[in-house]
């Protein structure tokens, strides 16, 4: 069963009231932002948003939801072409739903065997595939540097090198398999293996589906289509994305523009790490916004 990270966290900062509208980012399954519909009755509307035309497909139809495939990239154009000039809050939930991870048959988990795709819609032109068979070493190094933070990445890159002249690499697993030949892992060092394969798997995704770009404009935006006191929450589940969101808050924070409203980023406790492991990483940073953007 779905299980929306942080939700009780989310309602918390996000605060929706009756009446109010929101922007979900990131709508997945929504459970969010049935959460959020709850809390606005009885007119309170949500435009949900996901790059992702198969997760939309998967959404019951609600009342005062409304539905739109698109990029959060151009958050401001699609509620001004949906309506939703001015909004209460709007919530980013990033990355992948645990649905695209394990069912989506497009390749963002090593521990399935499926083509090495990693894109979320069919408007990106680049896959992950492409990038591996054929990039030059020192670009792929650098990604699996920056975005994987894997300090193995020369000599994975290395392996993938020397399989690439011989053979293309295809699919999930095959690329898992290099990745533990690459380095050396002791019998008790299957979770470590694990680790470094997740690290380059999240670089591969990110740099496909352009993450850190997508969400500087996302963020960016979200404050332009705020009213007086609406708020921005973010989940982000690595850190390179929170820290991003950290320091895109500061600097909007020192211009007296929002004021942050969680001074350190808010985690899962025990017991939702228990029922669910995907929470483990989230991180949590909310703002509200006070002055001229
Ligand atoms: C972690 S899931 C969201 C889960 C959701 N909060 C829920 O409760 O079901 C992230 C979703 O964001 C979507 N997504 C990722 N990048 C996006 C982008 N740049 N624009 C719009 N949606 C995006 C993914 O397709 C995925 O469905």
């Amino acid at each position: 069963m779905h299980k929306p990270v942080l939700l009780n966290e989310v309602i918390e900062y996000l605060n929706p009231q009756p009446h109010e509208n929101f922007i979900d980012c990131t709508i997945g399954e929504a459970g969010h932002s049935l959460k959020i519909l709850e809390k606005t009755k009885p007119d309170g509307k949500i435009l949900g948003i996901d790059v992702d035309a198969e997760s939309l497909k998967r959404i019951n139809s609600a009342e005062r939801l409304i539905l739109i495939r698109g990029n959060f990239k151009n958050l401001k154009q699609i509620a001004e072409d949906n309506n939703f000039n001015r909004v209460n809050g709007v919530l980013f939930d990033l990355g992948l739903s645990s649905w695209q991870l394990d069912e989506s048959g497009k390749g963002f988990s090593y521990k399935k065997d499926e083509p090495l795709t990693m894109i979320f819609n069919s408007g990106q032109v680049v896959t992950a595939e492409e990038i591996i068979n054929t990039w030059p070493e020192e670009e792929l190094i650098n990604i699996f540097k920056k975005y994987g933070e894997e300090r193995f990445a020369r000599k994975i890159v290395q392996k993938i090198i020397q399989h690439r002249r011989l053979n293309p690499i295809k699919t999930t697993l095959q690329l898992f398999e290099i990745i533990k030949k690459s380095i050396f892992f002791s019998r008790s060092g299957h979770s470590r293996a694990d680790r470094v394969a997740a690290r380059i798997f999240q670089a591969l995704r990110i740099v496909v589906n352009d993450e850190m770009e997508n969400l500087k404009h996302g963020l960016e935006q979200a404050f332009q289509i705020l009213n007086k006191k609406g708020r921005v929450v973010v989940i982000s589940f690595h850190s390179l994305e929170d820290r991003v969101v950290k320091w895109f808050f500061k600097d909007l924070e020192k211009q007296g523009k929002i004021k942050i409203l969680t001074k350190k980023p808010i985690t899962a406790g025990k017991a939702e790490i228990i029922a669910n492991s995907r929470s483990r990483s989230a991180k949590l940073r909310a703002a509200m916004y006070i002055g001229e953007i």
